[in-house]
Order: structure tokens, then C-alpha cells, then sequence
């Protein structure tokens, strides 16, 4: 079989290919035969050694996959899956792979109706915006959202999530050309380079703010996020896009995105009724919370509450491609990697 893997860190020159021979799947564990890879903002960080916890170079990264399972480990019998199942997978790292050895609790049984480009689209992107807004933030109807990269995998995410959820309004930042993108997924488009999103934020909600600002972006972005929020209002941190400039890596941009992001003040935090929630999705460590969520989401999706926008399917072959277009901020919605066997 196939892997992608990433022998060091840096810019592209840093992805190669491995041939290896079929792994064999433990107790507990289902071998995979993939056929679809979700490419993530985090996959791109983790090659530029931007990205933590990540596991020494070299390695094949990719946290989510869908495909067909090839065969059991020892104590699957009987747990509901078998071979020849068509899944989807949270499998937590080397998703970039022609197959893939995976716990089975991280394995979901896909409904035939749904496609392995919709699957792969699913775990990551829906999983966080789900767990940020209901999990931890408490959302209730009629609740106002902030959304950066709204364009993007999480972005897209979250408008259908607010939308089934019955948000009341959805602001998302993104670039430029992406405005009517945004707007046809029922979200007020904001330019992330001309608007200040804090302005328009309080303007629009009759000057209280927004109740959940989701920040990927980090430094001083953050803290602009968090000061468009209204009183008990609810910042996700979750990412540092800040520190990626390009496809090479840039130490300059990081360290300056360490350096601007805010320490928040408790007694200030406590004055104005808002909290701060860090996110990390592969760091979450409570296994029935997240089989909870992810069953609710192929339940979702099954029912048309969500449907995935893909924009774009590469080979694995052209995976720099791929990863490329990412950085080049060409996506709107979701990037996958196709690895399903070819004769
Ligand atoms: N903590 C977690 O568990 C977790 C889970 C999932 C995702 N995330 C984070 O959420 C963010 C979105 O992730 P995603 O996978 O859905 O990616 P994505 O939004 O599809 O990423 C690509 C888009 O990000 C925007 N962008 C912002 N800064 C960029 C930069 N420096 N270089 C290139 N593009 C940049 C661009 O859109 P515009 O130009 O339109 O802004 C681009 O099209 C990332 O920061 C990711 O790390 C965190």
C-alpha cells in the first residue's frame, strides 16, 4: 500500500510517498481500505512544524477518512461492524494512506445514501463547530454567531450548523472573492482585508455583539473576536492560521502570532460576563461525548439537515496540489484526497 508521508518539516519538498506491506489490525482495531482523506488547515501547519502534538518525522498525516472495512481485529465480532461495511473514520492520524488500521470506535457505519466525499467532508469541520457551539456554548435558538475563514471547511460547517440549529444570524469573515460564496450559505459576508468584523458585529446586534465568535486565526485577531462579543458571550480559540504564511515555513510569522495573542484577564473576563473556551479536537480525550456528537452528525446529514460543500477532489498523487490550493486560500469548503483503489 500507499502512504503520504512527511519526511521533515517544511514546504512542500517535505512530502513524499511510502510503500509498505498491509498492516494487520490488533484487538479492537479494523483495517481500512480508504477511499476518500479530509485535507485540514492542521495537516498543513503539522508539515511546517507549526503544530502540536504531532508524532516525530517522518509521518503520514490526515485525522479523518471514509472507505470500506478490509478486516476485524480480535473483539470486533459482534460490535455491529463487518467486512465490506463502508464507514467513516475519525481516525485521529494517518488518514493520508491507500489503508488504514483504526480503533473500531472511531469507525461510523455509513446509510448508502451518503457518499465517501460527503463522509470524509464530515468529522473534523462539523465535529468542531458542533462541539464548540452546543457541547461547550450552550447554543440556544436564536443565538448570533462570528465566523472566520467562513469560506472554508469549518466555516461552511458551522452556516449549516446554525442553520439547522436556528441561529439568528451568522457574520463570517473571508476574503474578497469569496463574498457571494459566503452570502449564498446564508451568512453576512464580511472582507476580513477592508471591514473591521468588530464594528459591524455590534452595529448589526443593535450594539450588544455576537454570542459565539469562533477564532481560528489567533495573535491579535483574537482579541478583536472576543470584543465583539455581547455580554455572556462565549470565544472559541481554536487555531493560529495566523502563523502560516505561504507554503514554507515562516518563523517570523509564527512567533509574532504567539506573541499578539491575548492572556486573558480573569477579573476582566468576570466584569464582562464572557468566557474563553481552547478547543482541540485531536487532543479531546472523552471518547462517548465525541461518539455522541459524530453519531448526531451522520443522523444530520442522513436527514438533509447538512450536506458537505467539496469543492475539490485530488488524486493522493497530487497532494502538493492540493495542500497548494489550500494555501493559495483558493478553497470553498472542502479539500479530499481520493485514495480508493484504481485497476
Ligand atoms: N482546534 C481544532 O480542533 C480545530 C479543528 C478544525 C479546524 N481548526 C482550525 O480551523 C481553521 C479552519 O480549518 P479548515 O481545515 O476548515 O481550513 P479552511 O478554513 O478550509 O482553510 C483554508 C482557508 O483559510 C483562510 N486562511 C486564513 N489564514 C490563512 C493562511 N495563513 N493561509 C492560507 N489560508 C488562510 C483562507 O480563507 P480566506 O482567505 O477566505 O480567509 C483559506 O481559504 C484552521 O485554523 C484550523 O487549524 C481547528
Amino acid at each position: 500500500m500507499r502512504s503520504v508521508v512527511y519526511t521533515k518539516r517544511g514546504g512542500m519538498d517535505a512530502i513524499d510517498f511510502l510503500e509498505s506491506s498491509t498492516p494487520t489490525p490488533a484487538p479492537e482495531e479494523v483495517l481500512i481500505e480508504v477511499h476518500r482523506a479530509g485535507i485540514n488547515f492542521a495537516d498543513l501547519m503539522m508539515r511546517q512544524g507549526l503544530y502540536s502534538p504531532v508524532p516525530p518525522f517522518p509521518f503520514t498525516p490526515g485525522y479523518e477518512i471514509s472507505g470500506v472495512v478490509k478486516k476485524l481485529g480480535q473483539g470486533v465480532e459482534g460490535t455491529g461492524l463487518i467486512v465490506g461495511d463502508r464507514v467513516v473514520s475519525l481516525c485521529g492520524m494517518g488518514g493520508y494512506s491507500e489503508q488504514i488500521i483504526t480503533p473500531a470506535e472511531r469507525c461510523f457505519k455509513l446509510p448508502e445514501s451518503i457518499s465517501f466525499d460527503a463522509a470524509a467532508a464530515l468529522p473534523v469541520t462539523y465535529l468542531t463547530a458542533h462541539h464548540m457551539l452546543t457541547y461547550l456554548g450552550n447554543f440556544q435558538q436564536g443565538d448570533s454567531i462570528l465566523v472566520h475563514h467562513a469560506a472554508g471547511g469549518v466555516g461552511t460547517a458551522t452556516a449549516q450548523l446554525a442553520k439547522a440549529l436556528g441561529a439568528s444570524k451568522v457574520f463570517g469573515t473571508a476574503s474578497a472573492n469569496k463574498a457571494e460564496f459566503v452570502r449564498s450559505l446564508g451568512m453576512r459576508f464580511i472582507d476580513r482585508e477592508i471591514e473591521d468584523f468588530v464594528e459591524v458585529c455590534k452595529r448589526e446586534t443593535n450594539g450588544s455583539g455576537v454570542h459565539h465568535a469562533l477564532d481560528p486565526v489567533g495573535g491579535k485577531h483574537m482579541m478583536r473576536s472576543y470584543k465583539a462579543l455581547r455580554s455572556g458571550g462565549r470565544l472559541y480559540a481554536f487555531g493560529g492560521s495566523a502563523a502560516v504564511k505561504g507554503s514554507k515555513r515562516s518563523i517570523l510569522s509564527a512567533l509574532r502570532m504567539v506573541l499578539t495573542t491575548p492572556k486573558f484577564n480573569p477579573f476582566k473576563m468576570m466584569n464582562s460576563n464572557k468566557a474563553v473556551f481552547g478547543v482541540h479536537m485531536g487532543t479531546w480525550k472523552d471518547e462517548a461525548v465525541l461518539k455522541n456528537q459524530v453519531t448526531s452528525l451522520v443522523g444530520m446529514l442522513e436527514d438533509g439537515c447538512i450536506s458537505p460543500v467539496v469543492d475539490k477532489v485530488f488524486r493522493f498523487e497530487e497532494v502538493a496540489a492540493a495542500q497548494q490550493y489550500l494555501h493559495d486560500r483558493k478553497n470553498r469548503g472542502k479539500v479530499l484526497l481520493d485514495f480508493s483503489p484504481r485497476n
